[in-house]
């Protein structure tokens, strides 16, 4: 049995066993420790921005005797990373665009990478079209849902993203592509996040105002699509 949460859990599965991971953000370091635990990192850098997060990481980790494979870096980043050190990337559990502003300030360490496991807790359609614009194609993506509560991981290879659609790239294409397990429930989710949106612009006269409603009336019509396209059983 796993001692880590779902979310975690998953995020495991989409590493490469032997790989060599970063974990940026790494907070309480649970996330490593399994990982040399287990055997399915050789080694793991865990790098944090914040003293307090610090401190309890080199805690965990001296205190899990793993400090010979895991090396645990007070950093922004991947600032705090060598080109050419690690294999994965894991960030988990920062905003979209808080992961996509990691990746952007660090192109030389993100040379030598050859994938990243990102779990963004907001906005997972701006860091997938950061991702899709700057060379990398999503090669797989996961829903788990945990104490009542979505999470998105997406796995990221260096390559030619097929896909630029704002709506497929806000839900998840490769999550549509095979009907992932929870994505009707997910959708559903969204869908009334828009119509919750679409309410309160039905308020406004402002020009700005109508062509939001327009633009979210076409996404509700697509993502109403997708779910009975998904309810069906094939997208
Ligand atoms: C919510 S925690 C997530 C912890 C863990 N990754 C997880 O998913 O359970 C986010 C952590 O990222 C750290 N963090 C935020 N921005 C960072 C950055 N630019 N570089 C390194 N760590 C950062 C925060 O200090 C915090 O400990």
């Amino acid at each position: 049995m796993s001692e880590l949460d779902p979310r975690l859990d998953a995020i495991v599965s989409h590493i490469p066993p032997g790989s060599r991971v970063a974990d940026i953000g790494t907070d309480h370091a649970l996330l490593p420790v399994s990982l040399v635990k287990t055997g399915r990192a050789s080694r793991v850098v865990a790098t944090e921005l914040n003293e307090k997060p610090y401190q309890t990481a080199l805690r965990q980790v001296m205190e899990s005797g793993v400090n010979s494979l895991v090396e645990v870096r007070r950093g922004d980043g991947l600032v705090a990373l060598r080109p050419g050190e690690v294999d994965v990337v894991v960030i988990a559990g920062m905003g979209g665009n808080t992961i996509a502003g990691v990746l952007e300030r660090s192109p030389e360490v993100l040379a030598g990478v050859t994938r990243l496991v990102l779990q963004p807790m907001s906005d997972p359609g701006d860091l997938r079209m950061w991702l899709a614009r700057n060379g990398w194609r999503l090669a797989d993506e996961e829903l788990v849902k945990d104490d009542g509560k979505f999470y998105v991981i997406i796995a990221a290879v260096p390559g030619e993203e097929p896909c630029r659609d704002g709506f497929m790239m806000e839900i998840g294409p490769v999550l549509v592509g095979k009907c992932s397990p929870y994505l009707v429930e997910y959708l559903e989710k969204i869908k009334g996040d828009y119509q919750r949106v679409l309410s309160g612009l039905a308020r406004s006269r402002s020009d700005e105002a109508m062509a939001k409603a327009i633009a979210l009336t076409s996404r509700l019509t697509r993502i109403t699509e997708v779910i009975n396209r998904c309810r069906q059983g094939a997208v």
